[in-house]
């Protein structure tokens, strides 16, 4: 029986990278660490959360004694990293949060794995370290890093954190690092799910400057198939970049979930820019594709269309998470913009 700690499972990917292992691999049990931060929630694991190969734990990534206990308490062999600060807009009003959780959390699940000689480490990076491409071109996993938001310079520290235990220690490590997620329970500060929000609700969307920035999505089950492939697959010591060929401009994506919702193109509103605003990602994902057989299950209109549809059938849960901290989140991020 594999036995591995995956962190952060209570957010956007980790939760359905926990209902994917316990939906496909009946010979893997999984402990969830996760602080429950306003990114994190129980209810994204209905269903599973009492699922005989699972075990949730509250508690932070930076706690070195309480990660060391579930170690020894589960006898877990890998670790999974998700658990981050993970948007990019609240990385610039407020960095120091993912300073302690992104790189000291980070150092703290290093540091058990390596007192407690695990099998693997799997980082859980973003195609961000590599900073913002031009025109043309896509990033390798050759590509110097090069962060521009404090989002992607602590993810960029973490990589390096994760690199130098094991060319210090020989911990056996794997780096993901992966385009823009979309899918279910992504939380609506993120660019799909909130403009799904808005327009359900027959409010603004926020479109930051002319629109014309570049992601390359990538359906969050197909992210999930990937990175179960590097945790059982790859040889220690690798990265793999994972995108899914879909490249984007936000004002194409706003306008295709305005058409699927029925609503009208005037609710588009552009705003104030991001400050230094990446202007184009695109992944080359040929490494995943040969060494590992990996393959994206959906097309992106597929993709999207499954959204919709979740987000559609899942009012009560966008209702929750869009109650209390949330309205002040946004009046302080969008007001007067
Ligand atoms: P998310 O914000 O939805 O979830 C993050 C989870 O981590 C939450 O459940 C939160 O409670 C938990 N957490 C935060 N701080 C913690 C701490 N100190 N200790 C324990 N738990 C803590 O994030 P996501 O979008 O699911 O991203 C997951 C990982 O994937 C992150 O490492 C992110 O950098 C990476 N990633 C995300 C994307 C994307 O498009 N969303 C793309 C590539 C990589
Ligand atoms: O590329 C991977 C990264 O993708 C992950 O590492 C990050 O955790 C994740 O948040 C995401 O970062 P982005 O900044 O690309 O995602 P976000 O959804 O915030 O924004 C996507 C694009 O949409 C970006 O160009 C900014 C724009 N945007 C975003 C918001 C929230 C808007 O135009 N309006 C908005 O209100």
């Amino acid at each position: 029986m594999r036995k591995i700690l995956v962190t952060g499972a209570a957010g956007f990917i980790g939760s359905n990278f926990v209902r994917m292992v316990l939906s496909e691999h009946d010979d893997c049990f999984v402990v969830n660490l996760d602080k429950l931060t306003y990114a994190g929630n129980l209810g994204n694991l209905a269903g599973f959360l009492d699922h005989h190969n699972h075990k949730f734990v509250k508690g932070d990534i930076c706690d070195g004694p309480l990660v060391e206990k579930i170690i020894d308490e589960h006898k877990i062999d890998s670790v999974v990293n998700f658990a981050a600060e993970t948007h990019v807009d609240r990385s610039i009003t407020g960095p120091k949060v993912f300073i302690e959780t992104n790189v000291t959390g980070t150092l703290t699940l290093l540091e058990a794995a390596r007192a407690k000689k695990l099998q693997r480490f799997v980082q859980l990076s973003t195609d961000e370290v590599y900073g913002s491409l031009g025109v043309e071109g896509k990033f390798t996993e050759q590509t110097p890093l090069s962060p521009n938001s404090p989002y992607s310079a602590s993810k960029a520290a973490a990589d390096h954190l994760v690199k130098a235990f094991g060319h210090t220690w020989g911990l056996k490590w794997n780096i993901t690092r992966c385009s823009n997620n979309y899918g279910e329970y992504q939380f609506p500060e993120k660019m799909i799910p909130l403009m799904i929000n808005n327009a359900l609700n027959d409010k603004e969307l926020p479109v930051y400057g002319d629109g014309l920035n570049v992601r390359d999505w990538v359906y969050v089950y197909d992210h999930c198939t990937a990175i179960w492939k590097v945790l059982t697959e790859a040889e220690a010591g690798e990265i793999y970049n994972i995108g899914g060929c879909n490249e984007k401009t936000n004002l194409e994506v706003v306008g295709l979930i305005l058409e699927r919702l029925g609503k009208p193109k005037s609710l588009i509103k552009h705003v104030t820019d991001r400050p230094g605003h990446d202007r184009r990602y695109a992944i080359d994902s040929s490494k995943i594709v040969e060494q590992l057989s990996w393959q994206p299950s959906v097309t992106f209109e597929e993709g999207i269309n499954k959204t919709i549809d979740w987000y559609l059938q899942n009012q009560e849960w966008l209702r929750n998470v869009t109650s209390g901290e949330y309205k002040k989140y946004y009046d302080s991020m969008y007001s007067g913009r």
